[in-house]
């Protein structure tokens, strides 16, 4: 009964949502944070049109390689079967419905937010294609979540969204729209966007931000010249670096700049940011004496905590250095048609619209209010 209710009320829902129109024309690649979505009758694409009229994000849309399927006939007959195949083996991707090639690369992007429709209580199956196929892409960013349903819950949404990505950061509580709140989508957006804390993690400069497979730890910087260019380097963009152990105290690498050194002979200890030879950063899980440049210090991992972040021991380990564990401050290009020229937008891309003493962008520059 719950469920003829549902079909009943949800084919009203579809029908009357006229907006539907995407900004097609959005640049691949400039901002840093990638919306990506699927909508099959238009309510997650009215969704992502008002996120995107509050925030800055790139678009992508993913299309089912099939065209003109009606998931709906027959009592959601086609959309049942797609996710009954999930079900019975949703480590294959043979059981996932194919989906047109992606050309977006993830790689510039840190944050990704997925909108997705629910059926029958779990992610639309075209999006769990997209998302078996790209989680390792997206094992280090850091990840939230619109679900639009007609009237469902959306903890099964949430489940498949965590098995299908198991590696990523979830920034906050999944965003539920229905069909009952579809129309009041902008607050709705804008109260969650505010609980997402971007701003709670913006720089300062002294911070400096290291992920190693998903994980984020902030560094205290010391100051000193070394550290002052390493911030104006990190302020163009994140640093990826590969990183090997070495022994048994450290793992190090080529940053592929140098910095300016005041070596000294020193002994580092578990959790310190260090510059060796001008060119090369070590981070310490144990200890060592050298003539080091002091950069920094880890914060708050313990010894075996930072055995475990560092990877000790392994070699060619992906770490990333950024200023910020969100968005970078370069990327925020304002986009005059949508925002108007001068609009203020906080360090994570949210337009503000009332702000307070702090740190904006305006026509891509930081300000201080
Ligand atoms: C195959 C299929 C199954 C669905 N199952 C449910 C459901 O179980 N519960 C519900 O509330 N809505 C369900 N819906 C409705 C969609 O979740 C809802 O209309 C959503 O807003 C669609 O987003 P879209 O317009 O972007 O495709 C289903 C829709 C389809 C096509």
């Amino acid at each position: 009964m719950k469920q003829i209710l549902f079909m009943l009320s949800a084919l009203l829902f579809c029908c009357c949502s006229s907006d539907n129109e995407v900004m097609a024309d959005e640049p691949a690649n400039v901002g840093k944070t990638l919306v990506v979505y699927y909508s099959y009758t238009g309510n997650c694409r009215a969704i992502v049109n008002t996120l995107t009229t509050q925030m800055q994000a790139d678009v992508l849309e993913i299309q089912p390689a099939e065209k003109g399927l009606k998931y709906e006939a027959n009592g959601y007959e086609l959309g049942t079967q797609l996710l009954n195949a999930i079900k019975a083996n949703p480590n294959a991707i043979s059981s996932y419905p194919a989906i047109d090639p992606v050309e977006t690369s993830l790689s510039d992007y840190e944050n990704i937010i997925i909108v997705t429709p629910l059926w029958w209580s779990q992610m639309a199956a075209i999006m769990q294609t997209y998302l078996f196929q790209s989680a390792s892409e997206m094992a280090d960013k850091h990840v939230a979540m619109i679900v639009s349903s007609h009237s469902s819950g959306i903890s099964g949404v949430v489940s498949d969204a965590r098995r299908l990505l198991p590696e990523v950061t979830w920034m906050g509580d999944a965003l539920w729209i229905n069909a009952s709140n579809h129309s009041k989508r902008a607050t709705l957006i804008e109260n969650w966007l505010t609980t997402l804390n971007f701003a709670e993690e913006e720089t300062t400069m002294d911070k400096m931000f290291i992920t190693i497979g998903g994980q984020t730890q902030s560094v205290t910087l010391v100051e000193n010249a070394a550290t002052r260019a390493l911030v104006e380097r990190l302020k163009q963009g994140p640093v990826n670096v590969t990183l090997s152990s070495s022994g048994g105290f450290e793992i190090w690498g080529a940053l592929g700049f140098s910095l300016p050194t005041s070596n000294q002979q020193i002994t580092a200890e578990a959790g310190d940011v260090i510059l060796y030879n001008g060119s090369n950063i070590c981070l310490f899980y144990g200890s060592n004496s050298w003539s080091y440049t002091r950069l920094g210090k880890i914060d708050g991992l313990n010894e075996s905590e930072l055995r475990n972040f560092l990877k000790a021991g392994e070699n060619n380990i992906s770490v990333k250095l950024a200023l910020a564990k969100t968005t970078a401050i370069k990327d925020l290009t304002p986009d005059r048609s949508r925002s108007g020229e001068g609009s203020l937008y906080s360090l994570n891309g949210q337009k503000v619209k009332n702000p307070t003493k702090g740190i904006y962008v305006k026509n891509g520059k930081k300000i201080a209010l």
